[in-house]
């Protein structure tokens, strides 16, 4: 269908003067007595494009006034007598695409989000998810730019696993045969399925991550992980997009570095390509959003121990849910207020105790600690875990043995260890979380197109 974009007649003066043809749905009409007024919005661009109507020149427009309704408008540009900088269409030709019932459910006033959720295929239609999705689309491509950049090479790691690598045991089943009490034990049950195995959705790419790092130096992958947690909270979500790089001849801190480089990339390139969508953001989500996003690119974010974040939360007097002691796995309200009020900008909580984290984590020389970090933003809480790995296979070893795992099925992971070992970190940044941090957005399940939480599917 040849027509323009509504983006290139607001970003590009040439068109003023010019007879275009422009699509979109009506997001308002306004009728009068010679004149009416449509705001068409085509998805390009978070800006309506006014579509004049000289009724003289048309039989019948009640059709095209109807909310939802989806037109092809033929028409001449001109700049905008009222707003400023602005262009609209004086139409000539208007064709209805497709009709919209009056009972369409996105009318003009302004919808709560909650009710939004119960219809995602209109959901999008609104300018929050317009401008969502746009800053989902951007960060995402900066995020491929960023790595690229520097070297590292993408990498497509299985979603199907056998392995848990958080070792949290929260996994979706992957299975084609329903268990029944044909079979005497899991294990012949597991072995009648469909890879003769146990295997299941995977929680993170991180393991074989590491087995590409190994070969290729730099490495990163970016896709789903899933997780069945049942936490039904607004920073949880059942499937979410994992970014993962994975870096061979890299310590802590080389790691904790690149993090903070990729963040403050990321945050530079929504600022200089969603200016609109940061305006709205910062109008109707977050006051003051803009300037926040500024001062973290222009600041270092702080790093602090564990050890000391606890301390500090200690002797604050304030009254927590979960009461703090050394060894406690931090909730989003202990890492809210680190953040927030103790560093007041993203920190890096360095070397955490061993017991909460991850088998796969370097362990310190104190015995108690790995050389783990999470990032964690004000407004979000933690947006990336990180570690340096363990490289030594007996510590290695021994950290699952503790565990209870089973070395047999980590061969693969294991066998690292053995061939040319050497000190490597990466870490795991959960795209819909910044994209959080970014706008301002409170809740996760408003950040991606269809949220999968506890108890929701649609
Ligand atoms: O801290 P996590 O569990 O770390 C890993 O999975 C490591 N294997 C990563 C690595 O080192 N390669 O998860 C990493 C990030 C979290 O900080 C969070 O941003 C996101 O993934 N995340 C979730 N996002 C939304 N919903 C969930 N249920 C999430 N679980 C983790």
């Amino acid at each position: 269908m040849k027509h323009t974009d509504v983006y290139k007649i607001f970003e590009n003066k040439e068109y003023i003067g010019k007879t275009v043809t422009v699509c979109g749905w009506v997001r308002t009409s306004r009728d009068s007595k010679n004149m009416a007024f449509i705001e068409l919005n085509d998805g390009t661009t978070l800006k309506h494009l006014q579509i004049v109507i000289d009724k003289a020149k048309f039989s019948d427009i009640s059709e095209f006034l109807k909310l939802g309704t989806s037109l092809k408008v033929e028409g001449v540009a001109v700049e905008s007598l009222v707003a400023e900088d602005s262009v609209e269409i004086n139409a000539e030709k208007i064709e209805v695409l497709g009709v919209c019932p009056n009972d369409y459910p996105l009318q003009k006033k302004r919808h709560t989000l909650e009710y939004l959720r119960t219809m995602p295929a209109l959901r999008v239609r609104t300018n929050t998810f317009n401008a969502v999705f746009r800053v989902r689309s951007v960060v995402s491509a900066s995020i491929h730019e960023f790595f690229q950049a520097r070297r590292f090479t993408y990498v497509h790691t299985p979603l199907i696993t056998a392995s848990d690598c958080e070792g949290a045991g929260e996994m979706f089943r992957v299975t084609t045969v329903g268990f029944n009490p044909e079979y005497k034990t899991e294990e012949e049950y597991n072995e009648a399925d469909f890879f003769g195995k146990k295997a299941a959705l995977s929680v993170s790419g991180q393991l074989e991550g590491e087995v590409a790092a190994m070969a290729l130096g730099k490495i990163y992958t970016f896709g789903p992980s899933f997780r069945a947690e049942k936490s039904n909270t607004p920073r949880h979500v059942a499937e979410f997009w994992h970014v993962e790089p994975e870096v061979a001849f890299a310590e802590l801190d080389d790691i904790i570095e690149i993090a903070e480089d990729l963040i403050k990339h990321i945050i530079n390139a929504v600022l200089e390509k969603c200016p609109d969508e940061l305006k709205f953001f910062d109008a109707h989500f977050e006051k003051g959003l803009i300037e926040k996003l500024k001062n973290v690119v222009s600041n270092d974010f702080a790093v602090m121990t564990y050890t000391e974040a606890i301390e500090k939360l200690k002797q604050s007097g304030e009254k927590f849910d979960y009461p703090v002691e050394w060894g406690l796995d931090l909730m989003t309200e202990h890492e809210r207020y680190i953040s927030e009020v103790i560093c007041k900008r993203p920190v890096f909580l360095t070397d955490y105790p061993k017991e909460i984290k991850s088998f796969y984590m370097k362990q310190n020389p104190d015995g108690k600690t790995v050389a783990a970090t999470d990032l964690l933003v004000p407004g979000v809480g933690e947006i990336i875990g990180c570690s340096e790995r363990e490289a030594d296979l007996d510590k290695l070893l021994d950290a699952m043995k503790v565990r209870n795992m089973s070395i047999e099925d980590y061969n693969d992971y294991i066998s690292l260890r053995k061939f040319g070992s050497v000190p490597h970190s990466g870490f795991g940044l959960g795209l819909e979380r910044i994209i959080m941090y970014v706008t301002g957005v409170q809740n996760i399940r408003d950040v991606i197109l269809y949220p999968r939480t506890v108890g929701s599917i649609s």
